[in-house]
C-alpha cells in the first residue's frame, strides 16, 4: 500500500517536532546556498501551482525554490483551466497527480483545498485560503528566530483583522509555544475554535480590544492588511481598524527589541506607519526572503 501523501495544508495538522524540522531544513538550505550540499534535493520533481487570486511573494518565492532544487513548476490561474469551466476539483486532483509530483493551491475556499488534498496522490500546499496561510508562518517563525533566537516563551502582538494570518498565528501559538496577544475590533475578533485549540494544546492566547494592552513589552509587533483579497466593506473595514495601526507611538509601547513583521503586501499609511515599515525595528525584507527557504523546507517533507 502506498503511504498517504504528506500533505501542508494547516499548522494545526502537523506535529510540532515536524514542523521544527521543515524548519531546520530550511534554515540549511538556506546557509548552504544553491550550490552547497542538498542542493538538487529536488532534481527530477515538478509542482503544479493554481492560483484563484493574485500573488507576488508566493509564486516566485515557490517557483524559484523548485527549480533551485533542481525541480521544475507549472503555474495556473483556475481561470485558464477547465476548473474555471466546470471539471470538478476531485478531477482535477486526480488528473493532476498523474503529472506532477506536488500540488500548491491559493484559493478563497478552505473546502477547496480539502477536496483537492482528500482527491490527490501527491502532496497538496496550502498556498493561502481565507482562512489560513501557514506558508507564511513558517517563514515567519524562522525570520523571528534569526533575529531574536528561540520563539517558545516569548511574546508576540498581533494588530488588525483577526484574519487568516491572524488565525494562522493563533496555530503557530498552539504548535511554537509562544504567548500571543491580539488586538483586534470585536466585530473582527478572530475565529473561536482556533483560539480554544491553541489553549488546548497550552498556548497563552489573549484577546483584546485595546492594542495597547496586546503590544505592552512584546518581542515582536504582527499586523496585516486591513482588507484581505476577496473581501468588501473597505472603507467600513478601515474605520474599524484606524485604532489598530502599528506606529512609532504603538511601537513604542512594545519591548525595548521588539521587531516588527508584516507578511506583505503592505500599505504604508493604513496598518503600518511607513517609519515602523521601513524602520529599524522592521524584518520584513528578511521575512519575504525567508519565504523562499522555508517554501524549500516544506517542498522537501512533503516530497519527501
Ligand atoms: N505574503 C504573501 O503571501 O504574499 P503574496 O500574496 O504576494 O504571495
Ligand atoms: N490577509 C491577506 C494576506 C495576504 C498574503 C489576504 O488574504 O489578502
Amino acid at each position: 500500500m502506498t503511504a498517504a501523501p504528506r500533505h501542508f495544508l494547516e499548522l494545526s495538522a502537523i506535529e510540532a517536532p515536524v514542523l521544527r524540522r521543515i524548519l531546520d531544513v530550511a534554515a540549511g538550505f538556506k546557509r548552504n546556498g544553491t550550490d552547497g550540499p542538498g542542493a538538487r534535493t529536488l532534481a527530477g520533481k515538478s509542482l503544479a501551482m493554481i492560483f484563484e487570486k493574485p500573488s507576488t511573494r508566493t509564486r516566485v518565492s515557490f517557483e524559484i525554490a523548485m527549480k533551485q532544487l533542481g525541480g521544475d513548476v507549472v503555474v495556473m490561474t483556475a481561470t485558464e483551466m477547465q476548473l474555471g469551466r466546470g471539471e470538478t476539483v476531485n478531477d482535477t486532483a486526480r488528473v493532476l497527480s498523474r503529472y506532477v509530483d506536488a500540488i500548491m493551491i491559493r484559493t478563497a475556499d478552505d473546502a477547496v483545498l480539502r477536496e483537492l488534498a482528500a482527491g490527490a496522490g501527491v502532496p497538496v500546499i496550502n498556498g493561502l485560503t481565507d482562512r489560513s496561510h501557514p506558508c507564511q508562518l513558517m517563514a515567519d517563525v524562522m525570520t523571528f528566530e534569526e533575529h531574536r533566537g528561540d520563539i517558545g516563551g516569548r511574546q508576540i502582538a498581533w494588530c488588525g483583522d483577526g484574519n487568516n494570518m491572524a488565525r494562522t498565528w493563533i496555530e503557530a501559538a498552539g504548535r511554537f509555544g509562544f504567548s500571543l496577544r491580539l488586538a483586534c475590533p470585536a466585530e473582527l475578533a478572530p475565529p473561536a475554535d482556533s483560539v480554544a485549540w491553541a489553549r488546548g494544546e497550552g498556548a497563552t492566547v489573549e484577546i483584546f480590544e485595546d492594542p495597547r494592552e496586546a503590544v505592552g513589552g512584546a518581542d515582536c509587533v504582527v499586523t496585516d492588511t486591513w482588507v484581505s483579497m476577496g473581501q468588501s466593506g473597505a472603507e467600513k473595514r478601515k474605520r474599524m481598524l484606524a485604532p489598530y495601526r502599528v506606529d512609532e507611538d504603538l511601537m513604542s509601547h512594545a519591548g525595548p527589541d521588539a521587531i516588527f513583521m508584516h507578511c506583505l503586501p503592505a500599505h504604508r499609511g493604513e496598518e503600518v506607519s511607513a517609519g515602523v515599515l521601513d524602520g529599524p525595528q522592521s524584518v520584513v525584507w528578511d521575512e519575504a526572503e525567508n519565504r523562499l527557504h522555508a517554501q524549500k523546507g516544506i517542498l522537501a517533507w512533503c516530497l519527501g
